[in-house]
């Protein structure tokens, strides 16, 4: 769980915009997918030692980690799709023009000075 929250701490620092969104996404749902695997893993063993008690509220639990999921997913396709829209295919977002029509083209990755990568170089 450390890791995986050290990676979503990463895209903070990594990502702007729509794709910054979107990879906050995809890291809360990595955490509910942790989750889902271990509340499924005890909900196996309580069945096991017949703690039926114990496997109701765990079965609860389970449930409603995956409705977090479930309602992560349903955020992701208009976050996805923004993120997408911003983002042309070489990596750079989609060109726009500014007030005197010139084309302005922008990352959606911070500027290297704010990235880890160029801190640790
Ligand atoms: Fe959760």
């Amino acid at each position: 769980m450390e890791g995986i929250l050290k990676e979503g701490a990463e895209g903070l620092e990594e990502f702007e915009g729509s794709v910054l969104d979107a990879a906050m996404i995809a890291s809360a749902q990595r955490v509910e997918h942790y989750e889902m695997a271990a509340y499924g893993t005890v909900c196996a063993f309580a069945e096991l030692l017949e703690r039926n008690d114990d496997l109701g509220l765990l079965k609860e639990t389970l449930e409603e980690e995956k409705k977090a999921d479930e309602k992560l997913t349903q955020i992701s396709e208009t976050v996805n799709q923004n993120a997408m829209d911003e983002f042309s295919e070489d990596g750079e977002r989609a060109e726009s023009t500014d007030e005197e029509g010139t084309e302005q083209r922008s990352s959606n990755r911070k500027q290297p000075s704010r990235s880890r990568k160029s801190r640790a170089a």
